[in-house]
């Protein structure tokens, strides 16, 4: 495999672009107009596109086919086939320049920018300054970023892209047209691996990608990079292949024995318990998914509509499962046990045994109900 894939099916265009629509509209239109502005700041969680879209501006300002054709110029998009757009997207453009202020905190970079920033563009027509993790700068190489952004030479462009917005000087944030990403929904991510895998012909199982997706977090890149882990294990990605990958088991199953346990089911619950723990599922992660699935059951139990809240996180299957278990909940019942849950959780940490706190936690709540005598 040449490229790993989140390289390799990075949009190239606006329109690529899932789930920033609106972005993607007001860069449109100010390239449009021509107005693009000096400097940006672009914030929001991992792998939603940051980086990707910093790309695509650095293009769009350089691009040679929008600069030609009056009619591609109102597309408001890099063609990516013209000289810039090509050694852009190959990392070759000497007129655009990455700077990684994680790695080195940026004080050298910074120095050579301040005395680079002052000489034209050796090719293109905008200098792009694209500067991630722009949070972790130096205070000095703050400062000296603050003064090229007071006053920015009529070709520059600085896109500065971050995961930490509060950590950024108001001195500097203020200086910027600012757009917030925000995180893949659960759909998005498995429309997205369906994609991809189509176009490698992977055979997949869907509920091994919602796994993948919701193991994501909203994150494209990482849902992408787990995508070709699992595929690099084995031929096809099956929902047992990412459970062990993962050590994370499908999110249905946790469901299951949710459902057990709401209905106080003992005996079912043990034997799930006790055949999970046999399958090599990690104890550890099943509790914690499954105090967080109780969790979302019992908030939904007090209020339907935060539903809202999950549905970018879940399957349409998953919220009407939850919502159908939210009508077993009996708080006497409940809270007692997920508070075992928790206490469980802690202490398997550091038993030999994972399984046997989370095992008596249940036998705890629901022996009394299922007692023969
Ligand atoms: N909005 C998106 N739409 C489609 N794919 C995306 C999107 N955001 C990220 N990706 C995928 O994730 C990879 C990493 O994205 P990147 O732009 O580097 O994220 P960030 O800079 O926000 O951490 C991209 O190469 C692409 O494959
Ligand atoms: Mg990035
Ligand atoms: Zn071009």
């Amino acid at each position: 495999m040449a490229l790993t894939f989140y390289r390799k099916y990075r949009p190239k265009t606006l329109a690529d672009l899932v789930g920033q629509e609106e972005i993607a509209e007001v860069i449109r239109n100010a390239a449009k107009a021509d107005r693009l502005a000096h400097a940006y700041l672009f914030y929001g969680p991992r792998g939603t596109g940051k980086t990707t879209t910093a790309r695509i501006l650095a293009k769009i300002a350089n691009c040679e086919t929008r600069a030609e054709d009056k009619k591609f110029h109102d597309l408001g998009e890099p063609c990516n086939r013209c000289r810039p757009c090509e050694e852009i997207d190959s990392g070759r453009a000497l007129d655009v320049v990455e700077i990684d202020a994680a790695s080195n905190r940026g004080i050298d970079e910074m120095r050579s920018l301040k005395e680079g920033i002052k000489l034209s563009p050796t090719s293109y027509r905008y200098k792009v300054y694209i500067i991630d993790e722009a949070h972790q700068l130096t205070k000095e190489a703050a400062n000296a970023l603050l003064k090229t952004l007071e006053e920015p030479p009529e070709h520059a462009i600085f896109i500065l892209a971050t995961t930490e917005y509060d950590k950024l000087p108001a001195t500097i944030v203020s200086r910027t047209q600012r757009f917030n990403f925000h995180k893949a929904s659960l759909k998005m991510l498995v429309d997205e691996l369906q994609k991809i895998a189509g176009a490698e012909k992977i055979k997949t199982e869907k509920p091994a990608l919602e796994l993948i997706a919701s193991s994501a977090e909203g994150s494209f890149r990482d849902a992408e990079a787990l995508l070709e882990q699992v595929y690099s294990f084995e031929k096809e990605v099956t929902l047992n292949g990412v459970e062990s990958v993962l050590g994370k088991v499908g999110l249905n199953k946790t469901s299951s024995l949710s459902r057990q346990l709401l209905n106080g089911d003992l005996p079912g619950a043990l034997k799930f318990v006790e055949e999970m723990d046999e399958s090599g599922a990690n104890m550890v992660q099943m509790t914690k998914d499954l105090i967080q699935y109780l969790r979302r059951v019992l908030a939904l139990s007090f209020d339907p509509n935060i539903i809202s809240i999950f549905e970018r996180e879940l399957t349409e299957e998953e919220l009407k499962e939850m919502q159908e278990q939210a009508k077993l909940i009996k708080l006497e019942k409940h809270v007692p046990l997920i508070k075992s849950l928790i206490e469980a959780y802690s202490n398997m940490r550091y038993s030999p045994f994972p399984i046997v706190p989370v095992e008596v936690a249940i036998v705890e709540n629901l022996g009394k109900e299922n007692s023969k005598s």
